[in-house]
């Protein structure tokens, strides 16, 4: 590839459309309602619901404006569905994804929902069967966007030689892209390595410190420019000194302020900026 940026662009993140979440969560009672704020996030009290009619709307919503607006491609920052056992909600991803135009790629994140909360070796081959790889990287117009699979850096304890693999993919990717003088480059990831501040402790959101600083320093090193993750269901910002930690709210059920909606991308040579953009709740 020509590692010159020919060409400024855009590209779309979403993230968490997750089918079957708002019926997860309707019907909370207020003790879980009130142990959810614990962990700051904001479960609305709904009457118990099944199915994924809600999470429907919004996509193909969702879908029909980025067929508008003709972005390079869709990156998925993962939980596609709530259920990796449920194949009802996989399949209507799937239907929904199809009507994106050809034109626009979907770059698939690996997220905890999609390899069933738990990373083992068969929980992770099953994603790959339906999702392909879950570490690779693609380049457009002299930049270098990297997908990873956070779920290796959040728990590799069953799959230890995963945290490996990955940190060796990551390593000679960004090196190669170093060599190349690529523009800009992007990490895709479902968790947020940070939400605050690089240096802060360990949660059930962010990559663990221990492996969050080989990451970043990996990423430093790299001189990348920004991040774009999930998994929170809210918006958030943060920096580490020229990288842009973003966490975006969900197209499905959020758990913050923000409303459902996906991320405009724009990239130009000296920058990357981007616009959270709430899905239209007019009629189609
Ligand atoms: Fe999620």
């Amino acid at each position: 590839m020509t590692s010159k940026h020919s060409k400024d662009f855009i590209f779309v993140q979403m993230t968490d459309v997750q089918f079957g979440m708002f019926a997860a969560l309707s019907g909370a009672d207020k003790q879980r309602i009130e142990a959810a704020a614990l962990r700051r996030l904001i479960i609305r009290p709904s009457p118990k619901i099944t199915g994924f009619v809600k999470e429907t709307e919004l996509y193909t919503r969702a879908v029909s404006e980025v067929n508008r607006l003709r972005p390079k491609f869709v990156a998925m920052c993962g939980d596609m569905i709530q259920d990796s056992n449920d194949l009802a909600q996989l399949e209507e991803l799937r239907r929904i994804t199809d009507q994106l135009h050809k034109d626009i790629p979907i770059k698939w994140v690996a997220g905890n929902h999609d390899i069933g909360n738990r990373l083992t070796e068969e929980s992770l081959r099953q994603y790959r069967d339906r999702f392909g790889a879950d570490d690779y990287f693609f380049d457009l117009h002299g930049s270098r966007f990297i997908v990873l699979n956070s779920n290796i850096a959040f728990n590799p304890s069953e799959v230890p030689y995963e945290w490996q693999r990955q940190l060796d993919f990551l390593d000679s990717t960004l090196k190669e892209a170093t060599q190349l003088g690529v523009t800009h480059i992007v990490l895709f990831t479902h968790h947020p390595l940070f939400v605050d501040d690089p240096d802060e402790e360990d949660s059930h959101i962010v990559v663990p410190k221990d492996r969050r600083k080989i990451m970043l320093d990996m990423l430093q090193s790299a001189n990348a420019s920004a991040i774009f993750s999930g998994h929170w269901h809210r918006n958030n910002y943060a920096i580490d000194g020229n990288i842009q930690m973003v966490t975006s709210s969900a197209v499905g059920c959020p758990l913050g302020n923000d409303p459902s909606g996906y991320r405009v991308v724009s990239v130009t040579r000296d920058s990357i900026k981007h616009k959270y953009i709430a899905i239209d709740e007019a009629p189609i």
